[in-house]
């Protein structure tokens, strides 16, 4: 059992202990700063709830479900991706919490990963890389990152960049990470912007940190925490709703704009942790939503080229489970200029060229599959823009003429 202090930059938050074999907070103690503890995480009487700490702790850990990751753990010689935490002292690129240990006078200056340079140790080990000769050094910001592809944080011209892998037979992941951030430049949709890499002969797609020193993340999941959801409103209004609590500036455009591109991309895993808000850390101001990030699972990455047409069953998340349902909670579409993606298909075409991935055949069934998707918003939106109907019983036909003087 070790003791720590969990952080907020350098605002002490809470005591706690961690049984460092299970990787777990076995007890949270005294609270120093309630206002600090993360979003959605209750707070009665004083006490954090430890239950939800914990899912909270693990939840910073690399999913168990990460590709590769149970090679990665041998080749670190750990039984459980918990176990990394500690070794970076919890820290992340996407926000500012971190554990000092009880003994140990850092600040967070000295420790974040913004401002100090990490190692690539387990990032190289995550993408299947073999480690040199030398010690593997644990600590880094891959140690905390969620999702399932294979990634790694680096350093490019001084920037934290994070490099994602593709899945599957047609690792298409890192291509529609391209084509989302042209589509939503093209609409004027904030977005981080992703480029394409390709390292031995694998795709990849690099973004830049869209969270800074002074910013930090906080998923939709965490947002929605905030509140109890009452049963007889939908999981969109709830969002809407605890943002608008929270003071999140902006909400209502950006989740319109979203959907729309989840529409276009048919995104098949917008879930809570793919969008979210950002706030900033020291005064716990909340600046706005996230920009757009992670829409790789889209434009039937996982399909066979055969099931890339219309009316094709396809998952939906996050607010509704069909995009057809989902695309009609857009309260505006009068932001939306559908011309500007004229010439998307040939982007497309651009993005994929050469790819040893996507094959023509491939290529021409996601352009294909992409206009049928635009056409049918053009339809959506522009049916959305007709005055409501109004059937105004005040000029109705007071009395019926064909039985007017008939006996
Ligand atoms: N550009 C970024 N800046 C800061 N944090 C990021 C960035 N991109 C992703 N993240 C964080 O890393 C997590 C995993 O990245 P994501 O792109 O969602 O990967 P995956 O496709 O495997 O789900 C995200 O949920 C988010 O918390
Ligand atoms: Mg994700």
């Amino acid at each position: 059992m070790k003791q720590y202090i969990l952080m907020h930059q350098d605002t002490p938050v809470a005591e706690l202990k961690l049984d460092r074999t299970a990787g777990v907070i076995s007890s949270v103690g005294k609270v120093f700063h309630a206002a600090h503890v993360p979003v959605g995480i209750p707070v009665r009487r004083g006490m954090i709830d430890r239950g939800a700490l914990n899912e909270w702790w693990r939840g910073r850990s690399i999913p168990a479900s990460r590709m590769g990751i149970k090679e990665a753990l041998q080749k670190m010689h750990l039984s459980d991706t918990g176990l990394l935490l500690e070794k970076c002292l919890g820290l992340s690129l996407s926000d500012q919490y971190w554990i000092r240990p009880d003994d140990f006078t850092v600040s967070w200056r000295q420790v974040n990963f913004f401002e100090n340079d990490f190692s690539e140790d387990v990032g190289n080990i995550l993408l299947g890389r073999e480690p040199g000769s030398a010690p593997v050094s644990l600590m880094s910001p891959d140690n905390t990152s969620d999702g399932w592809l294979k990634k790694k944080w680096t350093i490019l011209n001084g920037k934290r960049c994070l490099l994602k892998g593709g899945s599957g037979a047609a690792c298409q992941e890192p291509y529609n990470e391209v084509m989302a951030s042209y589509i939503c430049e093209c609409l004027h949709i904030p977005h981080v912007s992703y480029r394409l890499v390709t390292e031995d002969e694998y795709p990849y797609s690099v973004c830049e940190d869209f969270i800074t020193p002074d910013t930090e993340l906080v998923t939709a999941w965490y947002v929605m925490q905030t509140a109890k959801k009452p049963n007889h409103i939908s999981v969109w209004r709830h969002y809407l709703d605890c943002c608008e609590r929270l003071g999140v500036p902006g909400i209502r455009e950006a989740v319109d704009q979203m959907l729309v591109l989840d529409y276009l991309i048919a995104n098949e895993d917008r879930h809570q942790n793919n969008f979210g808000v950002i706030r900033r850390a020291y005064t716990l101001e909340y600046v706005g939503p996230a920009p757009v990030y992670d829409s790789g699972t889209s434009l039937w990455f996982d399909k066979p080229v055969g099931l890339i047409r219309p009316g094709v069953k396809m998952t939906c998340k996050p607010f509704k489970n069909t995009h057809e349902e989902q695309v009609k909670l857009v309260t505006d579409f009068d932001w939306l200029d559908i011309s500007a993606l004229s010439e998307a298909e040939e982007i497309l075409r651009d993005i994929v060229k050469g790819s040893l991935f996507v094959d023509e055949a491939r290529c021409e069934a996601l352009c294909r599959g992409f206009r049928y998707r635009v056409e049918q918003l053009e339809k959506i939106a522009l049916s959305a823009k007709k005055p409501v109907f109004l059937d105004d019983r005040k000029f109705d036909v007071k009395k019926d003429q064909a039985y007017s003087g008939k006996a």
